[in-house]
């Protein structure tokens, strides 16, 4: 049973800037709500309540989300706003949520390094807190149940165009079935004609906790950071790994052009938004 969860939160956000010189990247929202809301929501949706935040420097609003607000919920209930209490009552009671603060920002290895002693022994789910997917299932419930089937680690990966491949982790094995891969070979940002194939690896993981032994042992990378798919090719010479690949659409919040698509597409899904919306983007549109 996986019923931890590991939400890295950390990341100063560079590609977003200046956005995010004062403000994390996780809390930029999706019309009203913000995206690390989203990535709990999935957390919920797949039968996970204890979830552990890492944090670190100017991330206080974070934390301030998932708190309550007491001035806020009266001057609300005081309006007799029946719908917008629920909402902020909904937000502190989703999930238990424990906070940790990554002090120096040493790469997504460190940052999931971080949350050993709250891990155990247990396995646990992994979910970047800047990127959002949408699908019937959520993605995580996908992870977990191919986990539990095959007892390993399993790497959520999603195809991308082939010339696209070297912006991401790339994951390379032989196909169990059409979603899942037994991985041989994990290559970070390869060039298109030595990609062992289109599969990327796609913000969400469940991960046996023999990953922080890989952590301890995996020297910096790229960028001087500790790279969380560098420990896991160390971990991949011990132990099989399985990659997945998840059925939806994973939205990438951390980039402004994703950010935009992600807007709009949300946006024409709301019922309140989608027909003047769609009026509205056909008018401009058509300029
Ligand atoms: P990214 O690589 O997208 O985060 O990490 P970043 O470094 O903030 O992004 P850019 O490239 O500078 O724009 C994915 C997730 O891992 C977290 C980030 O907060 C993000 O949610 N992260 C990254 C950490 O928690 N700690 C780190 O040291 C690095």
């Amino acid at each position: 049973m996986v019923k931890k969860a590991v939400i890295p939160a950390a990341g100063f956000g560079t590609r977003f800037l200046p956005a995010t010189k004062a403000q994390p990247k996780e809390m930029l929202p999706i019309i009203d709500t913000p995206t690390i809301q989203y990535v709990v929501q999935e957390c919920v949706d797949s039968g996970i309540e204890d979830i552990l935040i890492i944090s670190g420097k100017g991330k206080r609003s974070i934390e301030d989300h998932f708190d309550r607000n007491f001035e806020l919920e009266s001057r609300i209930s005081e309006r007799e706003d029946e719908a917008t209490y629920n909402q902020l009552r909904h937000i502190e009671d989703m999930a238990n949520i424990h906070f940790i603060r990554q002090k120096e920002l040493n790469g997504l290895g460190d940052a999931i390094y971080h949350a050993r002693f709250h891990c155990g022994n247990e396995p646990f789910a992994v979910l970047l807190g800047d990127s959002v997917n949408s699908s019937i299932i959520p993605v995580t419930q996908q992870l977990i149940d191919a986990y539990e089937q095959y007892h390993q680690c399993v790497i959520g990966v999603e195809r991308v165009p082939h010339d696209k491949v070297s912006r991401y982790g790339i994951a390379g094995g032989t196909h169990i079935n059409d979603r899942i891969l037994q991985i041989s070979e994990l290559v970070e940002k390869p060039s298109p004609d030595k990609a062992p194939s289109d599969l990327a690896i796609a913000g969400r993981y469940i991960l046996t906790p023999q990953i922080f032994e890989a952590l301890e042992k995996t020297p910096r990378g790229k960028g001087n950071e500790v790279q969380l798919t560098d420990a896991l090719r160390l971990l991949l010479k011990q132990e099989p790994i399985i990659a997945s690949v998840i059925e939806g659409k994973r939205y990438d919040m951390g980039n402004k052009l994703d950010f935009l698509k992600t807007t709009v597409e949300f946006a024409l899904r709301r019922p309140e938004f989608a027909e003047p919306f769609k009026a509205y983007l056909k008018s401009v549109v058509n300029d």
